[in-house]
């Protein structure tokens, strides 16, 4: 399995993106698992760095299909971070999904996810969430792909350790009856749907632990002094990695 992911990174290596080993082997393993009762979405594809991952779990699974979506004309904050709202990723996306011999599990969508949303009709398994972060953004993708998201399928988001995310997956995830089984990898927060009247008190247990859990690794950012920062970081780490 190790091997596997070596070669998936060795693709990834010229790929730009902002995702970590642990949360990139996350996607791969819950697209692999996926037992094809539901399509993957993915919100936010940028440059296709998730995609990759989602689609090599598919490949090494039951197959099927990520749906990316994605307008390719960044988020509020990379017109920020790149002072343009003049971008247009969709061709590198192609690009990198082809370099990666992967495109039989990849159907592009160029829109909006609160547009598609609105005509869909294919039952979701995995639901990747990782457009735009700010509050009704977030929560728009939540309230858009909620519906659609069958019992049993995984929710996650993306930089959940943002201000803004971590308030949707507390208020949406972690604090509803609807999930169970909440985890966090990195900035990933994630869960699976549950009917209400199935959520037991130890998944309520659960899963204010992970949001507990998604609290300290927040905190990550804090300006911890030098010699300190690195036991401190690994040891955040390990903890969270106790919920896994
Ligand atoms: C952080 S990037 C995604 C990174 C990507 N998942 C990766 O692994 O590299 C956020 C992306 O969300 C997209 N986006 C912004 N608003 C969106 C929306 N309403 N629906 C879908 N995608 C959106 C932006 O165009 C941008 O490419």
């Amino acid at each position: 399995m190790n091997e596997r992911i070596g070669e998936i990174e060795k693709t990834l290596e010229h790929v730009d993106g902002w995702l970590s080993r642990d949360e990139g082997r996350f996607l791969y393993e819950t697209a692999r698992r996926c037992t094809g009762r539901g399509a993957i979405v993915e919100i936010g594809s940028w440059k296709g760095k998730s995609t990759i991952w989602l689609a090599n779990g598919l490949k090494d699974g039951k197959g099927g299909k990520v749906y990316a979506i994605d307008p390719h004309t960044g988020a509020p904050e990379h017109h920020e971070i790149f002072k343009t709202k003049n971008i247009w990723t969709f061709e590198e996306f192609k690009k990198n999904i082809t370099h990666a011999g992967v495109t039989e599990f990849v159907v592009p969508i160029v829109g909006r996810s609160e547009s598609v949303a609105k005509t869909w009709d294919t039952p979701v398994e995995f639901l990747w969430i990782d457009g735009a972060h700010a509050y009704e953004a977030a929560k728009l993708d939540f309230d858009s792909w909620f519906p659609h998201l069958i019992e049993g399928g995984v929710i996650a988001y993306h930089d959940s350790t943002f201000d803004d995310v971590k308030r949707v997956v507390r208020e949406c995830i972690f604090l509803s009856r609807h999930f169970r089984a909440a985890g966090v990898i990195d900035s990933v927060s994630f869960a699976t749907k549950v009917h209400p009247a199935r959520q037991t008190s130890w998944d309520r247990i659960r899963n204010r632990y992970a949001y507990f859990l998604n609290m300290i690794y927040g905190l990550r950012a804090l300006p911890i002094p030098g010699a300190l920062r690195k036991p401190i970081k690994a040891l955040f780490k390990k903890i969270i990695r106790s919920v896994q």
